[in-house]
């Protein structure tokens, strides 16, 4: 799989049902994301159906907060972000902060978790974990989009 286009990496990133009907916490997030100088290669705003959520986080089945998880995911809109930047998954998931809120309450407060994350299910943001992630989880979204193109191309796209 290419992987590059220039230094840039593209990242899948999610903004929760808690957060996509609170103008302020959006319009702040976005302001952090620029600020952090990631390019927002495309966005869209969708409401995912029970199976589609079930199906996005199936590694997850099992587990004691599976069925919370997806009840949440399902329960409202969610923007679904392709994010671009050096090493973006990283900082991305940087910048999003611990997954446990006890933990990015005091570990990390200015985060976006930080800052607008109330459970550890109701934690504002997703984002990939790895290349492959990545990959998979932008294809959930955006089945038109060639990442392999898009690392191919010379042309910027934003
Ligand atoms: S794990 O078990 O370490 O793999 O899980 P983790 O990576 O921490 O979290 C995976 C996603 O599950 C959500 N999560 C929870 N939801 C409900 N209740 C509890 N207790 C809980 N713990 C974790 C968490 O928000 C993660 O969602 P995403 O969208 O991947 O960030």
């Amino acid at each position: 799989m290419v992987t590059a286009r220039g230094s840039l990496q593209l990242t899948l990133a999610l903004f929760k049902p808690d957060i996509t009907r609170v103008p302020h916490v959006l319009k702040a997030i976005r302001q952090r994301i620029v600020e952090e100088e990631f390019f927002i290669i495309r966005n869209k705003e969708l409401r995912l159906t029970r199976e589609e959520t079930e199906q996005f986080y199936i590694e997850h089945q099992g587990k004691f907060f599976y069925n919370r998880l997806v009840t949440f995911m399902s329960s409202g809109p969610t923007q679904a972000l392709i994010l671009a930047h050096e090493d973006a998954i990283k900082r991305w998931r940087h910048l999003m902060g611990p997954t446990k809120v006890y933990k990015t309450k005091f570990e990390a407060p200015s985060t976006i978790r930080g800052m607008y994350g109330l459970t550890d299910t109701r934690n504002s943001t997703h984002g990939s974990d790895s290349p492959d992630t990545a990959a998979k989880e932008i294809a959930f979204f955006y089945p038109e989009f060639s990442i392999e193109d898009w690392y191919k191309n010379d042309e910027p796209s934003f």
